[in-house]
């Protein structure tokens, strides 16, 4: 069992004493000072930023999307890809403008790209506009760290600890949404597959006490809500790290039992950790959604062992059609990685094996980008970056075959859906958006009055991403 010390409610009160003081000064004012957080990488930091939302709210700020008009910028960041950081210190370099417009504006970093070294001497070189960097273990700090910037500390503060992380309990949130909610059940991850650098900076698998889960979701069911997602890098190595025989599957039963007409839904799976429980757990509680999100990323055994991801494409297969007998409709979804070190053609094509044989319903495809201290990043990697693409393209065409193919299947069947918020402006006339309890979003036209209501729809046509209904 994995040594975890959880932060004390001294601690905590001591954090919530800062945050009222904070609230005092800023309520003194004219108008309360104008926050922006800007979100990227996974659901996880999703959550996390409606933790810094919440924290921010009890410091009296008021919340803005304008960077010229906020008086403090909150950069709540992301590793997992090059391309992720790419476009975060290229936001960040040009806050140099919105600085020089208002010197007094306060910009802040936070989560998983700061918690490498290499970044933070990077920030300490190059961006000096930034005045305080927090690493993902001082989440609950956060006030304390914003009094140092506005008052006593006169430069730059950097705060991040190399640590397997702490257990932290009863943090404010503001969720930004008020018919979907996030649920985190676990933090961090101990799986270190070898292109990840997510156990790097997130620290150790931490689950969250199953009453604290339980406790969060009755109130979220209380306040209205229609969706929980719980979350979690591996939901399925749930418990583990808490002694006795609690596990994810127990929580998905314990939380079906919730009265109320919600949905639970919940990610990451990872196969090796997916058990025949979970399957049948999913199928019995009529609550939980008929969706996994099952990440496969290779298709070939040798590249699954050089990743250590502890399985096999057969024991992947199994996995799969295990699922599909309990329940026939289930949705799966997926992460591959293309490119991986070494590579060959002939071993890319185990993947498109893979895809022809699932039939996902959705891929998330990724590039191969090497992270720093991660194993992969320093195996001999001879192929090139066309070459790659090219097999990239090959998969994104033939997956994109396959799902139109199932999305034309549901034209004319009746589906429950929850009606979950307005979509983007659309020349059909559609203006709201659902999804189904597999997790498909259909389009729909109607009243905003119906947001946050579960109807049956009849589909009427598909498109490679979307599905358009009509409200029966
Ligand atoms: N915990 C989840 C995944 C989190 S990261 C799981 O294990 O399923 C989301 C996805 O990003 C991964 O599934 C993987 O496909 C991709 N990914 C992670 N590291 C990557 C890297 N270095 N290069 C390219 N893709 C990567
Ligand atoms: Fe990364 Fe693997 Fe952990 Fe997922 S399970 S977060 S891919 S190390
Ligand atoms: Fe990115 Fe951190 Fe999530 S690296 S994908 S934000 S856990």
């Amino acid at each position: 069992m994995a040594n975890i010390p959880s932060v004390d409610s001294v601690e905590l009160e001591r954090q919530a004493g800062i945050m009222q003081r904070i609230y005092e000064l800023n309520t003194a004012l004219s108008s309360p000072p104008l926050a922006f957080v800007d979100t990227y990488g996974c659901q996880q930091n999703e959550a996390d930023s409606e933790k810094i939302r919440g924290m921010l709210h009890e410091m009296g700020y008021g919340f803005t999307d304008d960077e010229y008009e906020a008086d403090l910028i909150v950069i709540n960041t992301c590793a997992i890809r090059e391309h992720a950081e790419m476009r975060i210190l290229g936001n960040v370099g040009a806050l140099v403008h919105t600085k020089r417009k208002n010197p007094e504006q306060k910009i802040v970093l936070c989560g998983c790209m700061v918690q490498q070294e290499h970044m933070i001497e990077r920030i300490k070189k190059s961006f000096h506009q930034v005045d305080l960097v927090f690493g993902t273990h001082e989440l609950y700090r956060f006030p304390e760290l914003m009094d140092r910037m506005l008052s006593t500390h006169k430069g730059r503060i950097f705060e991040v600890r190399k640590i397997d992380g702490e257990r932290v309990e009863g943090l404010p949130v503001l969720r930004q949404d008020s018919v979907k909610a996030w649920l985190s059940v676990m933090y961090g991850c101990n799986n270190f597959c070898s292109y990840c650098i997510v156990p790097y900076v997130r620290g150790r698998e931490r689950s969250r006490a199953p009453e604290a889960i339980f406790d969060e979701a009755r109130q979220l069911i209380d306040s209205g809500y229609k969706e929980i997602t719980l979350l979690g890098q591996n939901v399925n190595s749930y418990g583990r790290d808490l002694g006795g025989d609690t596990d994810f599957s127990y929580l998905l039963s314990e939380i079906n039992k919730i009265p109320g007409d919600f949905i639970i839904r919940f990610m990451t799976s990872h196969p090796k950790d997916a058990t025949d429980r979970l399957f049948q757990t999913m199928a019995d509680c009529e609550k939980v959604e008929n969706h996994i999100h099952l990440p496969f990323q290779s298709g070939n055994d040798r590249l699954l062992k050089a990743m250590n991801r502890n399985y096999t494409k057969q024991s992947y297969l199994e996995l799969v059609e295990k699922a599909r007998s309990l329940m026939p409709d289930i949705s799966i979804t997926s992460d591959v990685i293309v490119g991986f070190p070494g590579e060959t053609d002939e071993e890319f094509e185990d993947t498109l094996d893979l895809v022809r044989k699932v039939r996902f319903d959705m891929l998330f495809t990724f590039i191969y980008s090497p992270r720093e201290g991660t194993p992969a990043a320093k195996m001999p990697d001879p192929f090139t970056r066309e070459e790659k693409q090219r097999r990239f393209d090959r998969l994104i065409a033939l997956h994109n075959e396959i799902v139109a193919e199932k999305q034309a299947a549901h034209v004319g069947k009746v589906a429950r859906v929850l009606i979950d918020g307005e979509s983007r402006k659309d020349s059909r006339g559609y203006n709201l958006t659902s999804r189904t309890s597999e997790g498909r979003l259909v389009l729909l036209k109607g009243s905003k009055e119906l947001i946050g209501q579960f109807r049956n729809v009849l589909i009427t046509d598909s498109t490679t991403w979307s599905l358009c209904g009509e409200i029966c």
